[in-house]
């Protein structure tokens, strides 16, 4: 391993732990009213294998639980729906196994059977996410089963704009949700880089293409970006795509008005001002620039000259 992989690891080492403890900081003070009851769904559901007694003889075997059926228990109780039990959106039948056939065939609310007119969420403007999902290209497709659960996971979605200060780990984790569907991967391989070939290969056009996709969301360049929300869901067809550079490399760049957006509004970021610059993690080339800096670098620029000639001077003066 050389220096370079060694530190890179070390460093992603050290942001996992230190997210985890800032994590548990948290959820400590968080009482879950429903820990107890999901538990009882969790035996089975939170790991790979399961204890199954026959109903006839009473002999107990070990069986192995089916990949996509398991539920990552700690994901679960660290996103926005923390708080809920399974029996909240699952049919009560399930607290029964083996499970009725017939409850697979239950109603699972949508997000708006539950957050239209929902005065806690106002300030997500669901109504109008819904207006533009509705127009989106997925929501045209004929396969019916496309819903917003398809891209928010029911068991572990977390609104990450709102709460995760580190661009690359929210463009990481919503790019993951594009990539589940359109190349099979997690946000670890886009971390590594792997599984990404077929992509990258309709996306050549685009330079340094896997960094691109760790800098900026697919979102980006395939959603039409709307003032009244704060992530736009109006996916379009791709010959509708950003294909020019300048639309993110340049002042007034997009990005200030989709990624950087919340970061914005909240201050943390101020449009043109020395602030930008601080934070490495959203550098733009070209998007940036700043009258303040320019007038800095002239400024060093000409002491460095100055330097030289003096140093110049003092050699021919010495020989
Ligand atoms: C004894 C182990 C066990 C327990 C306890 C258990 N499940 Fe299951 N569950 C399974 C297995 C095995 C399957 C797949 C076979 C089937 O669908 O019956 C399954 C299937 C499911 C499915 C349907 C997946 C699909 O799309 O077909 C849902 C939903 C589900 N369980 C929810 C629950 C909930 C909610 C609880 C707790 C109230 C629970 N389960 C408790 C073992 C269990
Ligand atoms: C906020 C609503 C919600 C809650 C809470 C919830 N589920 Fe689900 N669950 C869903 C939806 C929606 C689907 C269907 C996902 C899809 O079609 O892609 C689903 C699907 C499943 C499946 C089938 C596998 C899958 O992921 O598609 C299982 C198993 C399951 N849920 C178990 C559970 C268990 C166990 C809990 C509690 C720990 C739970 N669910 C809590 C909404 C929920
Ligand atoms: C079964 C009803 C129900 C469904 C379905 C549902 N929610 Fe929620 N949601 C709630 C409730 C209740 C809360 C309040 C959180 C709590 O009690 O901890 C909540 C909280 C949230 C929060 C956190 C709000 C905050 O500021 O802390 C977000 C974000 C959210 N939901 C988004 C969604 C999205 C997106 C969907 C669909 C993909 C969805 N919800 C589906 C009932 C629901
Ligand atoms: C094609 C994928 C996709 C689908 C489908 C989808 N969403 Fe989203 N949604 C996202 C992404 C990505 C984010 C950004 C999450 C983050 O980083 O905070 C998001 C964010 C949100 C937010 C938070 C916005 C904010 O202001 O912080 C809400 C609310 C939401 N979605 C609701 C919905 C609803 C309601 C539906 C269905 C009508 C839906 N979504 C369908 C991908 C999707
Ligand atoms: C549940 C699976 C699923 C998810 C999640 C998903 N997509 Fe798709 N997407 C599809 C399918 C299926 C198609 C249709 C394939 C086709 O037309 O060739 C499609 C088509 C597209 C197209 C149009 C392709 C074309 O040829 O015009 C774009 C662009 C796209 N998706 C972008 C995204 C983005 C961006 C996200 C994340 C915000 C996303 N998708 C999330 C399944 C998904
Ligand atoms: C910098 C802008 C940009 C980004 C970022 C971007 N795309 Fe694209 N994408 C495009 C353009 C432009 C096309 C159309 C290319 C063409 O037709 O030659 C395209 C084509 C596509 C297509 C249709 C072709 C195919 O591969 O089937 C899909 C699907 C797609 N993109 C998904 C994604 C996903 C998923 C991501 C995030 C990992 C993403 N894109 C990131 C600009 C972008
Ligand atoms: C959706 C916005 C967007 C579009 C469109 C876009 N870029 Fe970028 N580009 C970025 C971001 C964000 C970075 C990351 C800057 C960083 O390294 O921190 C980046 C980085 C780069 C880098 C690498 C700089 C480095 O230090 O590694 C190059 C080169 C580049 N872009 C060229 C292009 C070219 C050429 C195009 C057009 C074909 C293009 N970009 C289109 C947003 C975009």
């Amino acid at each position: 391993m050389n220096r370079k992989t060694s530190l890179l690891l070390s460093s992603f080492t050290f942001l996992l732990v230190f997210s985890a403890f800032s994590q548990d900081a948290e959820v400590e003070e968080r009482e879950y009213p429903n820990r107890e009851d999901n538990a009882k769904c969790f035996v089975c559901h939170g790991q790979q294998s399961f204890y199954e007694t026959s109903q006839e003889s009473g002999e107990t075997i070990i069986r192995n639980m089916y990949p996509c059926l398991i539920i990552d228990s700690v994901k679960f109780y660290e996103a926005n729906h923390w708080s809920f039990g399974c029996l909240d959106c699952h049919s009560f039948d399930y607290t029964d196994y083996p499970h009725l056939r017939e409850s697979k065939f239950e109603y699972i609310p949508t997000c708006l059977d539950c957050h239209e007119g929902d005065e806690a969420v106002a300030q997500y403007n669901f109504e109008r996410i819904a207006e533009e999902y509705e127009k989106s290209h997925h929501t045209q497709l004929t396969d019916t089963k496309y819903s917003c659960w398809s891209c928010h996971d029911p068991h572990g979605f977390r609104m990450e704009v709102r709460n995760e200060e580190v661009i690359s780990h929210v463009v990481a984790t919503d790019n993951a949700m594009c990539l589940k569907c359109h190349s099979g991967t997690t946000a670890t391989d886009l971390l590594l880089g792997t599984g990404l070939e077929p992509l990258v290969a309709t996306h050549e056009w685009l330079p340094e293409t896997v960094n691109h996709f760790r800098h900026v969301r697919c979102l980006e360049c395939h959603a039409d970006l709307v003032d009244d929300v704060l992530v736009a869901h109006d996916i379009l067809p791709a010959d509708q795509a950003v294909n020019t550079c300048a639309e993110c490399h340049s002042s007034d760049s997009r990005l200030l008005h989709s990624l950087y957006k919340y970061q914005i509004q909240e201050g943390r970021i101020k449009k043109g001002v020395l602030g930008s610059m601080i934070t490495s993690d959203i550098y733009v080339i070209g998007a940036n620039r700043n009258i303040f800096l320019n007038w800095i670098s002239a400024l060093i620029f000409g002491l460095v000259t100055l330097v030289i000639i003096a140093h110049a001077l003092i050699r021919i003066i010495k020989k």
